[in-house]
């Protein structure tokens, strides 16, 4: 059996030793107190036939890169790839570059430009932070001047950091989102089935941004033309740019799209699996994920994926205070409960910690996501709730809205 050796401790590193786990011995570091086979070992320190890295941040700072000069096998690009999530400058120069649709944009590091570029665009406005922010560095909003209060705090650094000192500013688009996730293999890439997430905290899209409160896996509206459209107009002229830059990209392109009147438009590239969709994307995989992440990581894929008709739909359960100031140490009850309630595919756990009376208490924003399984997402989508519903702990955040009416 081959050995992986999965590196991140949320959710989604959850789902990948779960379904890796179908047909490999699979270790996570550091994991968390629920993920099976966690260890505090450094991957640098670890022997196996391959190894997976769930998050971005570590992908930016160049683990794959020294995991490779270790002669090892690696799925996760290197630091030069890393960049089409770590700086969203990059990202949008090199996708305009390939003729990818996507939003109209300028990039920024003076508040006096920033601002008469503002002056020139419609809302909704578009703030990002051009480094990482944890999925939170995004403003979309109709005031002009809570955009122009936003360019200030961003490039001052005092609503990110360093991360906001360079600004994208985009063009608002309007339209549904869709998540495409594919496995390249530095010449071309395979697609997963299509997810979409849930970013905002609140019911009805309302709240914050947060790195997703629950997401749905098959999308109706994406239909197989548009995967194949996404393949071959977005994802394939991508790696063909990166390979004119001398980038070898083996990993994950996620590519967060909007449907607008005028076609599919890409937001984001993310570097890795989603964190939920890898929680509905993955269970429903048929064929090896273990094989597809090593012929990536070798440079060849050789066949597409297959996924169950079943449909999976997971809510997040995060703390109070999610996003901005989680409280941690609250007492979690019913997780068994959840575990044992029909049609629960997983219950998969990103930050739980075991207090002194051996009890699982919160111990990070995004606590864990239920998923439900079922013959439509309808289905699926009664069943995750009615498990998820078993679990309480003080100040509980879920959204009651995940996949409402999707048909
Ligand atoms: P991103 O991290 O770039 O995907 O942005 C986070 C979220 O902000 C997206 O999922 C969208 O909901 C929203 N967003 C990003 N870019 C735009 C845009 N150009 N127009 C409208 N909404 C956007
Ligand atoms: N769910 C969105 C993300 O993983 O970035």
């Amino acid at each position: 059996m081959n050995r992986v050796v999965i590196v991140g401790s949320g959710g989604r590193e959850h789902a990948l030793a779960d379904v890796l786990g179908r047909d490999a011995d699979v270790i996570v570091t550091p994991g968390n107190a629920v993920i099976p086979n966690s260890v505090a070992t450094s991957p640098l320190e670890i022997d196996a036939d391959l190894f997976v890295i769930g998050p971005e941040a570590p992908l930016v700072a160049g683990l794959a890169d020294q995991l490779r000069e270790q002669g090892k096998l690696v799925f996760g690009p290197g630091s030069d790839g890393a960049q089409l999530e770590g700086s969203k400058a990059w990202m949008k120069d090199l996708v305009m570059e390939a003729g990818v649709p996507t939003a109209r944009y300028g990039t920024f590091t003076e508040v006096d430009h920033a601002q008469t570029y503002l002056e020139t665009m419609s809302p909704p406005y578009v703030i990002k932070t051009d480094g990482l922010a944890a999925g939170k560095g995004v403003l979309v909003t109709d005031s002009l001047r809570e955009a122009r209060t936003a360019v200030e705090n961003y490039l001052s650094g005092s609503a990110f950091g360093g991360a906001g000192e360079k600004i994208v500013l985009e063009e608002g688009l309007i339209g549904p989102e869709i998540s495409i996730l594919a496995i390249s293999d530095g010449k071309k890439a395979v697609a997963l089935s299509p997810a979409q997430d849930f970013k905002r905290l609140l019911n009805n899209d309302l709240g914050p941004n947060t790195g997703g409160m629950g997401a749905y896996s098959p999308v109706p509206i994406a239909s197989s033309s548009l995967v194949s459209d996404v393949l071959n107009n977005f994802i394939q002229p991508t790696i063909d740019t990166l390979i004119e830059r001398g980038i070898d990209y083996r990993g994950v392109l996620y590519a967060g799209l909007m449907l607008t009147d005028g076609g599919p438009k890409l937001l984001e590239y993310n570097v890795r699996f989603g964190d939920p969709e890898a929680q509905v994307v993955l269970p429903r995989i048929e064929t090896s994920l273990t094989n597809l992440l090593l012929e990536a990581a070798s440079g060849d894929i050789k066949e597409n994926p297959s996924f169950t008709s079943d449909a999976m739909v997971t809510i997040v359960c995060a703390t109070e205070g999610y996003p901005t100031s989680p409280r941690m140490g609250d007492l979690i009850t019913g997780i068994e409960e959840a575990i044992q309630s029909p049609g629960i595919e997983k219950v998969y756990v990103a930050g739980i910690d075991i207090n002194e009376a051996q009890q699982p208490v919160t111990g990070g924003g995004r606590v864990l996501s239920v998923t439900g399984r079922g013959s439509t997402i309808q289905v699926a989508r009664k069943n995750a709730y009615e498990g998820v519903d078993k679990i309480r702990w003080e100040g509980l955040q879920k959204r009651q809205d995940i996949a409402e009416g999707i048909e």
